[in-house]
């Protein structure tokens, strides 16, 4: 299934990361990010890890591919990757993460078409400006952002995203 909703604010695009998906959450889950330079990918992300209570700040990871952040709260760890300038992500557990893709959250900015050999269950979450077009980096805070989430696989099956 496909569920969108829209956020006109980097508050607001937390807040639908931590309403509408961080709740359903767990250990193993896999979250792929798709959208231009600019459209919300790492605020989204901050949403995810202030709702599952990990240790931050949550940050671009551009030019370290991949961060964990430990839980503060006994639950999983939240790893977090850029997987701009890379190919594939087949063996994401060959980065040294302290955590591997089964005990954790994993969320992938760039992901799609490079990280689905992560799980056959996933959360494929596009964001793309609601009036079409790349973000201008000088004005950011430009234009409502459309977020369409889609369930893969068979752990995801019956669930149901309500704002
Ligand atoms: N509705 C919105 N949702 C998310 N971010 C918004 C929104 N409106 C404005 N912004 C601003 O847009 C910018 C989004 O930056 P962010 O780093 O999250 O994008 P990104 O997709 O991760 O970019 P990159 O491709 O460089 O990793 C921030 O400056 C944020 O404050
Ligand atoms: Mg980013």
């Amino acid at each position: 299934m496909t569920a969108t909703f829209t956020a006109s604010d980097a508050a607001q695009m937390r807040a639908l990361a931590r309403d509408v998906l961080a709740p359903h959450l767990r250990a193993g889950d896999v979250v792929l990010l798709t959208g231009d330079l600019g459209a919300g990918k790492t605020t989204f992300t901050q949403g995810l890890g202030d709702a599952l209570g990990v240790r931050g700040p949550i940050a671009s990871p551009t030019f370290i591919i991949a961060r964990t952040h430990p839980s503060e709260v006994g639950g999983p760890a939240l790893i977090h990757v850029d997987a701009y300038r890379l190919n594939s992500l087949a063996e994401l557990d060959d980065l040294d993460l302290d955590a591997t893709v089964d005990d954790a959250v994993t969320v992938v900015e760039w992901g799609e078409d490079r990280a689905e050999q992560l799980s056959e269950d996933r959360v494929h979450v596009v964001i793309a400006r609601t009036r079409g077009g790349q973000v201008d980096m000088e004005r950011p805070d430009e234009g409502d952002r459309t977020v369409a989430f889609t369930l893969f696989g068979e752990r995801w099956s019956g669930v149901s995203l309500v704002g």
